[in-house]
């Protein structure tokens, strides 16, 4: 049977998750894709902390460079964060023809393009289910179950932590303040929670949709940007007295055929199942001229979820490496779809 190693950049929450599941899942996984893979190398900054899962038989090493020239090593995930650092290893990853698969949203949002060529142009895989939604299988769906049919729009809550807080002030009474502190201490706000209270994590997970629903690559420029460090309690008594939610929404839509894509709060009605979202789980809605609308929901971070996420690339690389067919664009349809001016 074939093995396939697998490198892995980065032993956090999700690097920790996907060597769980690769681990209590090996045999269901072997049975699907008829190889076995095997996590040979993991790359961490410091090699002496405690780490939450059993590494026995895999060499940890902070040395980066082992990636790139063991020839055994065919996958590697990249769950490092950062953009620039982050950056730089794929491109050389990629140069050495080792397919890729990153939960990095901030770097695919601002080099995906980049970095999608140079995966091409290296006959290797770069995917990124992960980036977005966490454990929303969502872009492998539009690019799969979608290809046949034309996106109207792709809209939803895409950030977990402004939906904790937003939750937390309408069901406990919380402050802003408190109910930010609480993300922060169950772990899924980003490192520094600017980007996800001002809409900016929200915005990058609207660049990849957009990528993917309509074929265009934008720029955080390009999004319509509000976050939610402007809302007061008295905001969500008064809209749910008047029988709304208020819900930070990342939209994009097409608008007299012209693409508008925008994340702010929402004055949701209460009835609508996007209401009803609750805490740090995600929700999605695509809606297709021929399908009508479809929604997704699930956990929007978390070890196991993004994890999951994760594993679902590693195995849609293995089939491409048994199949021959690794290189192509994760969305490769292009449309040329017009963009309406940020400032509208
Ligand atoms: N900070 C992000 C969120 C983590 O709250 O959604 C998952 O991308």
């Amino acid at each position: 049977m074939k093995t396939i190693d697998i490198g892995i950049l980065g032993l956090g929450t999700v690097g920790s998750g996907v060597v769980k599941i690769l681990q209590d899942n090996a045999q269901k996984i072997t049975d699907i894709t008829g190889c076995k893979l095997n996590v040979k190398t993991v790359v961490v900054r410091d090699v002496t902390a405690k780490r939450n899962v059993d590494l026995t038989g895999i060499e940890l090493t902070d040395d980066f460079t082992k990636l790139v020239t063991d020839d055994d090593i065919k996958i590697v995930v990249e769950v490092m964060g950062t953009v620039e650092t982050a950056r730089g290893y794929i491109k050389q990853l990629l140069n050495a023809k080792k397919h890729v698969v990153t939960a990095n949203k901030d770097l695919i949002a601002q080099h995906g393009p980049e970095l999608s060529e140079l995966a091409k142009q290296n006959h290797c895989d770069l995917f990124y289910e992960a980036s977005v939604a966490g454990g929303i299988p969502i872009l492998r769906t539009i690019v799969n179950s979608f290809a046949a049919d034309q996106v109207e729009s792709v809209l939803g809550i895409v950030n977990g932590t402004t939906n904790f807080i937003l939750t937390q002030m309408t069901q406990n009474g919380l402050s802003y303040a408190q109910a930010l502190k609480l993300a922060q201490e169950k772990g899924f706000a980003e490192a520094d929670p600017t980007n996800d209270v001002k809409g900016k994590d929200a915005a990058y997970k609207m660049i990849i949709l957009t990528q993917f629903a309509f074929g265009k690559d934008i720029t955080v420029n390009d999004v319509k940007l509000e976050g939610i460090d402007g809302v007061q309690l008295a905001d969500i008594n008064e809209a749910a007295q008047l029988g709304y939610t208020i819900k930070l929404l990342g939209i994009a839509k097409l608008i007299d055929d012209k693409l508008d894509v925008s994340v702010g709060p929402v004055l949701v009605p209460s009835s609508r199942p996007l209401a009803a979202i609750q805490n740090e789980n995600n929700a999605v809605l695509v809606t297709g001229k021929a399908v009508g609308e479809t929604m997704f929901y699930g956990p929007g971070a978390g070890e196991l979820p993004t994890a999951n996420s994760v594993l679902s690339d590693i195995i849609a690389v293995t089939k491409d490496i048994v199949l021959e067919t690794t290189g192509s664009r994760f969305n490769d349809y292009v449309k040329n779809v017009a963009l309406a001016p940020a400032s509208d």
